[in-house]
């Protein structure tokens, strides 16, 4: 797999303050890149750095072969960034303003088939103000297209979107994904990393502390599966330890928790070990490592405080 972006030592300071703390990335052609991490980690200045739209303090981004910082011109034709939909004129309907959007990058745009791309086709005559914060969304995406970009720059798209809209703008980036592009998305959601990208950068205090696949990331943490269930009488910790592959538990007075390597060792023993002392389980659930608790188990906190 060929590399398209490639981020050296970029950082970035005001004043005193560091707000990305030479960091180093590479991406690679087609694949979708995340960037996950609490608000104030740098995530957005990363961005626009590697979009050639904020002034870098030092290091390089090299993009499809050109350096953004010398050759801003060449990268800005080869991306797409969406723009928060806010600014988006007045006046124009969606049609229009894709149109408008193609004009001004000097490209022969087909308006109607990018609105069927993001779905929007059926508001083509509606303004931007009649549309909801999802269908903003696509909008500002199918502007982030009119140029054809090789790379797609997306920051948090689904933020304060509901469930269902989320869903459909995940549907969207996996179809432009399907086409070719190379996306990169920042994000505060881990499940949304999770289910979205190929590789995920993890950004905390300015700093990547963590960069690889999901499975890669649950895999360097070593944060195993948790087997929580209740029960009617306390089970004393004492004996739980001698269940299989237990790598710790936290037990109160009427349910207990188990985490383990083996859950596939470690739950038949426990059914075992439950029905010989004549203990009711109940509401037994398997739980998986996220990125969470990869997370918390990197930073101390929790993604979300
Ligand atoms: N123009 C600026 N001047 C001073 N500090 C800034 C500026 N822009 C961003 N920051 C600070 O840099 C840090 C990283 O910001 P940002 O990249 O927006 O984080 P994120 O996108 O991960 O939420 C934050 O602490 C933010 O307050
Ligand atoms: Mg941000």
């Amino acid at each position: 797999m060929s590399d398209i972006i490639t981020v050296t030592n970029l950082k970035k300071t005001y004043g005193d303050f560091t707000a990305v703390d030479s960091i180093n990335l590479i991406v690679h052609q087609g694949e979708t890149f995340g960037i996950l991490g609490p608000n104030g980690a740098g995530k957005t200045t990363t961005l626009e750095m590697m979009e050639g739209l904020k002034s870098i303090t030092s290091g390089t981004v090299i993009l499809d072969g050109k350096d953004v910082t010398t050759h801003t011109r060449d990268v800005k034709s080869v991306i797409g960034v969406q723009l928060q939909s806010s600014t988006f004129f007045d006046g124009l309907n969606l049609k229009e303003l894709i149109e408008t959007f193609a004009a001004l990058y000097n490209q022969e745009a087909d308006a109607m088939e990018l609105l069927r791309e993001v779905q929007l086709e059926e508001k083509a005559k509606s303004m931007v103000k009649e549309l909801s914060g999802g269908q903003k969304q696509r909008l500002s995406i199918a502007v982030a297209l009119v140029n054809k970009p090789k790379v797609l720059f997306l920051d948090e798209p689904t933020t304060g979107l509901d469930p269902q809209a989320r869903r459909n703008l995940w549907d969207l980036i996996n179809q432009i994904k399907g086409g070719g592009v190379t996306i990169i998305i920042t994000t505060h959601y881990m499940e949304e990393a999770e289910v979205l990208c190929d590789r995920i950068a993890i950004m905390d205090n300015a700093k990547v502390i963590a960069l690889d696949t999901p499975n890669g990331l649950l895999k360097l943490a070593d944060v195993g599966t948790t087997i929580a269930c209740h029960v009617d009488k306390k089970v004393e910790a004492s004996a739980l330890k001698q269940l299989p592959n237990i790598n710790g538990m936290e037990v109160h007075d009427q349910s207990f928790s188990l985490n383990t390597h083996k859950p596939e060792l470690t739950l038949p023993a426990l059914f075992t070990f439950a029905k010989e002392h004549g203990i009711a389980l109940h509401d037994v659930q398997v739980h998986q490592a996220t990125l969470e608790d990869v997370f918390l188990k990197l930073t101390g906190r929790k993604l979300r405080d």
